[in-house]
């Protein structure tokens, strides 16, 4: 037995399924990695991985960056959280306002998931309704309000426990202009809520103009646009998908990078809306109007890590770096399919790539989303499984993001890797 095997036995018995997050599940054991440094991690039978992963998108700088590190550890000397204000939370908001078009301020929260619970209060909060309107299939975490939709092609929460009344309060569109448009006429939600990608951070590719068209449309009939920037954020460019798309919306949710990859999130918008939060305002008779807490939100470890993440980013440099090694995979992996006859597609934006096996039209335009996102469990297994054992890990099934510190030897790396893997994926596709 295998050491990883071995923790996985222990963790089932105290823990559910002996995991802490559904997508780490695996058989015959998950991954258990004991040290990450760079573009690579190691597990704890000493195997090493090229990882695209990265922190579930959150390590965009590499994974313990040197400067990152450094200021972690001398925080860790001088204050981890003392549930006081603090001064590197001022200067780590700065930041965010500066980098960010739309964010005039911004609240801490603990994680992805509270900031999109907490941009939803606050649009229900701001304009006085109730319903939300969300695209088919775009993740914003677990809590209730999100969970119907969240499977694209789907209208049950895919989960028990969300009350049908809590559900009833969503309706999901397409992302599709028109429809959003005459969704949105009705002049009933309190905001549309996107994932400034498209699905899954761009699985389900999402033409800019949608953002467009939701940002009109939204502002047309009173609602606020949620833009969820969760993956996007400081990753598509300083500015997140918005700066490039030319949006401004009431409210972005970001986690994982404006941490510094730390634990936590942030809620941004315009000083209007913000304003909800702010305890020396009165709406309706709340001081303030939206009452939002939390233990950990702003902490000075998190902050460090956020501001200095901030600064790294900020020129664009890093993104353009780790956008040139996704499309170099990209390119590679589609020359890969044809070597091996395999139907397929490796597409994405910015420094992401996504994998379809499938019939195609050399883009991804006439594909469903739901057909997208349920690839064959075989094939996911046999892909995950080939890649791991030559020395690669993608971030979920079928998708994968880059980071500023993969470089040319990684990208030969991993397609030699590929090279290997591929020819083990038709058995699986005929499963099918
Ligand atoms: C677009 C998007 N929104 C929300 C979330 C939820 O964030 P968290 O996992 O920090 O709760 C995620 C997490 O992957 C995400 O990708």
């Amino acid at each position: 037995m295998t050491r990883s095997n071995d923790l996985f036995q222990q963790a089932r018995q105290t823990m559910p399924g002996g995991i802490s997050h559904r997508y780490r599940w695996r058989l015959p054991n998950p991954l258990y990695v004991t040290r990450a440094q760079g573009a690579h991690k190691w597990d704890a039978d000493g195997n090493r991985y090229i990882d695209y992963k990265m922190g579930a998108a959150s390590q965009m700088m590499g994974h313990c960056h040197p400067e990152i590190t450094a200021a972690l550890q001398a925080q860790a000397g001088e204050a981890i959280f003392a549930a006081d204000c603090n001064p590197i939370e001022v200067d780590w908001s700065r930041k965010i306002c500066d980098m960010v078009p739309s964010v005039d301020q911004v609240r801490f929260t603990a994680s992805g998931t509270e900031s999109t619970m907490l941009a939803i209060r606050i649009a229900r909060a701001f304009t006085g309704r109730d319903r939300i309107l969300r695209v088919d299939g775009h993740y914003h975490g677990w809590h209730d309000h999100v969970m119907k939709g969240a499977k694209a092609g789907s209208d049950v929460p895919p989960s028990l426990g969300v009350p049908d009344a809590i559900a009833a309060l969503t309706d999901i569109c397409p992302p599709d202009a028109a429809l959003l448009n005459s969704m949105l006429g009705s002049g009933k939600y309190a905001a549309v809520l996107v994932e400034a990608s498209g699905a899954n951070y761009g699985a389900v590719p999402m033409a800019q103009e949608i953002l467009t068209a939701a940002q009109s449309a939204a502002h047309a009939n009173g609602s606020l646009l949620i833009l969820d920037e969760i993956i996007t954020g400081f990753r598509w460019s300083p500015g997140g998908r918005q700066a490039l798309a030319g949006v401004t919306p009431d409210l972005t949710t970001m986690a994982k990078i404006v941490t510094g990859g730390m634990p936590g999130g942030a809620v941004g918008g315009t000083a209007k809306v913000m304003a909800m939060l702010d305890p020396s305002v009165t709406t309706r008779g709340h001081t303030p109007g939206v009452l939002h807490q939390g233990t950990f939100n702003g902490a000075p470890i998190v902050a460090v890590a956020g501001s200095v993440m901030m600064d790294l980013l900020a020129d664009g440099s890093a993104q353009a770096h780790a956008d040139r090694i996704a499309a170099d995979i990209r390119a590679g992996v589609n020359a890969l399919f044809a070597k091996h006859g395999i139907e397929g597609l490796c597409y994405g934006e910015s420094s992401t790539f996504h994998l379809w096996f499938g019939p195609h039209n050399g883009s991804m335009n006439d594909i469903s989303a739901s057909a997208i996102r349920s690839p064959v469990p075989k094939l996911v297994t046999a892909l995950q499984d080939a890649l791991n054992r030559n020395g690669v890990d993608l971030m979920s099934a079928m998708s994968a993001v880059t980071s500023a510190v993969h470089n040319d030897d990684d990208v030969a790396d991993t397609l030699a890797a590929f090279d290997r893997a591929l020819p083990e994926i038709p058995a699986a596709l005929e499963a099918r």
